[in-house]
């Protein structure tokens, strides 16, 4: 009796880890960052953007999360931030290509995933993709 417990406790495991994976989104087809990018990256360090913004939600909190700023808004948008800050966000004095840089960097972070989850794609089994 306890033998046939365990072996469907495995086998309903065994099956719903089978589904997880399958319906898994495939987040590991983001190419590696290249040297435009790492130089963004190290500027993010450099400057501490992280103190004050997020990615993924983690960060300071004085300005938005980044994570997705790159498909929500555009680089152009935000290349004036960037490179001439606000009255609340410090100008770092970048030229255009540290600029540029950055907006690559966060470009690539947007690929890797979104940071807001709708509540219409949550579901007792998951996430769905849409
Ligand atoms: C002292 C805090 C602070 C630091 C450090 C900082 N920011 Fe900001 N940033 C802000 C605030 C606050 C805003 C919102 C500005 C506003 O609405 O006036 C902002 C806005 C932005 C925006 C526009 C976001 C949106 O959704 O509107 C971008 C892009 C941005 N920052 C990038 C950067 C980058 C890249 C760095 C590092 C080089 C950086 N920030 C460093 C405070 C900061």
């Amino acid at each position: 009796m306890l033998v046939k417990i365990w072996v469907s406790l495995f086998l309903a495991f065994a099956v719903y880890s089978w589904l997880v994976y399958m319906h898994t989104e495939d987040r590991n087809n983001v190419p590696p960052p290249d040297r435009h990018i790492q130089a963004g990256w190290q500027l993010w360090q450099d400057k501490n953007c992280q103190s004050c913004h997020q990615l993924y939600g983690l960060g300071g909190y004085m300005g938005p999360d980044l994570t997705n700023v790159y498909s929500d808004k555009g680089a152009k948008y935000m290349q004036t931030f960037i490179k001439y800050g606000t009255g609340k966000m410090p100008d770092f004095h970048l030229n255009d290509s540290e600029t540029q840089s950055l907006i690559s960097f966060l470009a690539w972070i947007d690929k890797s995933g979104k940071s807001k989850i709708p509540a219409s794609v949550v579901h007792w089994w998951g996430i769905s993709s849409k």
